[in-house]
């Protein structure tokens, strides 16, 4: 659970999440039980949401191949939805000692700099010789506590930026410190511009009883925030129109801000949309199956995206105020 939920994420943010899902889930038939809409709840904020979903499938796939007990031959656990070489040879060298390297973000900044490896790591041929020198480099005995070092090098001395030399164990041959041109590796990714998309939030708000409720529907399992539940989502602002006319339904007069949300590989600008539903409005909006109440006052236990999230918040104030 813990390496997973560290894939590019700090500990100090892990922590409490961890924690939470330990309780909620303290073993792999409780997890693999569980409702999907339950795991993405306890996993809201800490983002990369696939994740989660994937650590979900890992722990029914144990339940049912493995009795529910996790496998411990590399084989099995690197089939494992979500866990690839490095998150496999971390889990059976930490946890039992098993002689297995390790690659993971920071382990291969450590590695580049001590080794002034160039080329971006997202190249195979370079990330093979960051392979290749983790491989060379991993004793037999004490392998648990060298991955552990490794990582905690990367993380906490060998820092993307200003890394710690005068603290760091390995300084003494590291070739990039002597060098004195740490900052040129691990190399950069070759830079393309973000692009940019669009996106127009409807929220829907029910104020008809004494609860403020909001409809949000599922995304679907693949894909952006798959699984999570967001406001109904349009490319454009025509499409949204069309939408409102078809069902009887007006835009509001107060505004809710827009803003940006930054994914990995691009930018979207979000401007949500209120609308406030009326009783002749109400039925053909009211009976869509796929849809959720969401209830601001008593929110229910399921995943929401990020964007969902700040909308939500803010349109707590603007019916906190009115
Ligand atoms: N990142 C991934 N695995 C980790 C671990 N075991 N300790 C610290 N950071 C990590």
């Amino acid at each position: 659970m813990s390496e997973i939920m560290l894939q590019q994420t700090q500990v100090a943010t892990v922590i409490p999440y961890y924690e939470k899902f330990m309780a909620r889930f303290p073993t792999v038939i409780d997890l693999a039980n569980a409702h999907q809409d339950e795991v993405l709840h306890l996993w809201t904020g800490l983002g990369y949401y696939a994740r989660a979903r994937n650590l979900h499938k890992a722990a029914q796939h144990i339940r049912d191949a493995f009795d529910g007990v996790f496998p411990t031959r590399f084989d099995d656990v690197v089939a494992l939805s979500g866990i690839g070489k490095s998150t496999a040879g971390a889990v059976l060298s930490l946890s039992l000692g098993q002689h297995h390297p390790i690659l993971d973000g920071n382990v291969k900044r450590v590695l580049a700099r001590h080794g002034a490896i160039e080329g971006w790591p997202g190249v195979k041929t370079v990330e093979q010789k960051l392979w290749q020198l983790t491989e060379t480099l991993t004793p037999k005995e004490g392998v648990e506590k060298f991955n552990q070092a490794m990582m905690d090098i990367g993380s906490s001395v060998c820092t993307r930026s200003k890394p710690l030399c005068a603290h760091c164990p390995v300084a003494i041959d590291c070739t990039a410190q002597l060098q004195g041109n740490q900052s040129l590796y691990p190399g950069k990714k070759p830079k393309k511009v973000t692009p940019e998309k669009s996106a127009f939030m409807l929220v829907m708000v029910d104020n008809s009883t004494d609860a403020t409720k909001v409809q949000l529907i599922q995304r679907p399992p693949a894909g952006i925030w798959g699984g999570l539940w967001c406001f109904p989502q349009f490319d454009t602002q025509a499409q949204l129109t069309d939408y409102l006319a078809i069902h009887k339904l007006e835009a509001s007069t107060q505004g809710l801000a827009g803003f940006r949300h930054t994914f990995s590989h691009f930018h979207l600008d979000i401007q949500p949309v209120l609308v406030e539903i009326t009783p002749d409005s109400a039925t053909s909006i009211m009976e869509q199956h796929s849809a959720l109440w969401y209830n601001i006052e008593q929110p229910a236990k399921v995943g929401l995206a990020a964007a969902t999230e700040r909308i939500l918040s803010n349109l707590a104030v603007l019916f906190a105020t009115h």
